[in-house]
């Protein structure tokens, strides 16, 4: 029946039949490890020649459930459910990459994403190259005998630039890597893995997956498009022969994600198989909304600059539609001339709230200069988007109203 399914179907249905007959949600299964009657039974699951679950950081029948739902929204594939955004890039990365291998990464980073590649990589011998996703003959450029991987963010956060993924796939293809994108911002609502072109995606379900910003949870999506049998890839070499195009897969899981460990818990998978039945409701109510706030910050005397993909005058307008429907997802950033004058509007809203995340029901805001990217300097701020005035917003999904008075009032009064 799935696969006959479209996506807000398959929101609410994929992966339902993994549960018991007759269960409506996914059950959870909170148990650490997996019983067998016998040896000769553990053996056969503990060798791939039956199927069953031994130890939930290698498998559990919740997160299951929720990788297969996952794996059906991106048109199809296979799914790694990770304890984290970040623990799928650092799986996916590390199953890819060896020591003196080479990363060509989007530099309009989650700052999170940024330090990974940049500093805890980099002592394992693993380096990365940051090149302007807006421009793809920088990418064509930068290819070298040690690139393995493609990075880029669908819509970087904070800077709100829209890439042209498909463009970069294509570049990533012929130069033979494959491109993982981060699509947190857009979730497979706005564009899946087949639209993007991308080989693999990791995203955060901490975010709009979940929706109530109850869960940390991430994905690694393996659509199993890319052909691993090249030079560049010799450490595929045996994973190729079993398991062809999903050789990712085999090694994720029979390897990396095993080996470290940074696995999904059931309970939080059960809250994002709950969580994501409503995205496309939630999505469209991101969408709307956060455009209606961008236009009213645009007029406010007390606003410097709107940065939202949405607007007519984005220079990632004309991008953003051609690639994602005419919807521009739930993030904006504004800035209201300096440091001070962002610190008083923040400080004076009521509705939303002051926090590091994005993606919730709830309408959020932070000063990323002072907090998430706090800890980079000058160039490296320039290099992500982030200013001294800059406020990042991610529309909630209250009535649009409410918000919009909010902001006006935390403005009127700084
Ligand atoms: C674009 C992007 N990727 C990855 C992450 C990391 O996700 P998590 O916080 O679930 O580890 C975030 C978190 O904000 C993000 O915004």
């Amino acid at each position: 029946m799935e696969k006959s399914l479209r996506f807000d179907s398959l929101l609410i249905h994929g992966g339902l039949d993994a549960g018991p007959a007759g269960s409506t949600s996914v059950p959870i299964v909170q148990s650490s490890s997996f019983a067998y009657q016998t040896a000769e039974e553990l053996e056969d699951v503990f060798r791939g020649r039956a199927v069953g679950s031994v130890y939930t950081r290698i498998g559990n029948p919740t997160t299951e459930a929720l990788e297969k739902r996952l794996a059906l929204l991106e048109g199809g594939g296979t799914a790694i459910a990770t304890a984290s955004g970040m623990a799928a890039i650092t799986t996916a990365v590390l199953t890819i990459l060896r020591a003196g291998d080479e990363i060509l990464s989007s530099s309009s980073l989650f700052g999170g994403t940024f330090s990974l590649f940049r500093d805890t990589l980099s002592n394992y011998g693993i380096t990365s190259r940051f090149v302007d996703p807006l421009d793809p003959d920088g990418f064509r450029d930068a290819v070298n005998d040690r690139t393995r991987l493609l990075f880029v963010e669908t819509i970087g956060n904070p800077k709100l630039d829209v890439p042209d993924v498909p463009l970069l796939a294509r570049i990533a293809h012929n130069a033979g890597i494959p491109i993982m994108v981060d699509s947190t911002v857009t979730t497979p609502y706005l564009a899946n893995g087949v639209q993007l072109g991308a080989d693999i995606l990791t995203y955060s379900t901490s975010k709009y997956t979940n929706g109530t910003g109850t869960t940390i949870g991430g994905v690694i999506i393996d659509r199993g498009v890319f052909d691993w049998n090249t030079p560049r890839f010799p450490h595929f070499e045996a994973f190729h022969k079993k398991y062809r195009n999903f050789a990712f897969t085999a090694r994720a899981r029979k390897l990396v994600h095993k080996d470290v460990g940074a696995c999904a818990a059931p309970f939080n998978s059960y809250l994002l198989t709950e969580g994501i039945q409503t995205l496309a409701l939630r999505m469209d109510r991101h969408c709307s909304s956060a455009l209606t706030l961008a236009r009213f910050l645009e007029d406010h005397p007390k606003v410097a600059w709107v940065s939202y993909p949405g607007l007519e005058d984005s220079p990632h307008h004309a991008v953003a539609t051609r690639l994602y429907g005419g919807r521009y997802g739930g993030l904006l950033t504004f800035g209201t001339g300096d440091k001070a004058s962002a610190f008083k509007v923040i400080n004076n809203l009521r509705l939303a709230k002051n926090l590091a995340n994005i993606g919730d029901a709830k309408t959020l805001v932070i000063h990323p200069a002072s907090t998430i990217c706090g800890d980079y300097n000058a160039d490296e701020k320039a290099l992500m988007g982030v200013t001294e005035d800059l406020i990042r917003v991610s529309v909630g999904i209250e009535d649009c109203r409410d918000i919009v008075e909010d902001f006006k009032q935390a403005l009127d009064a700084a």
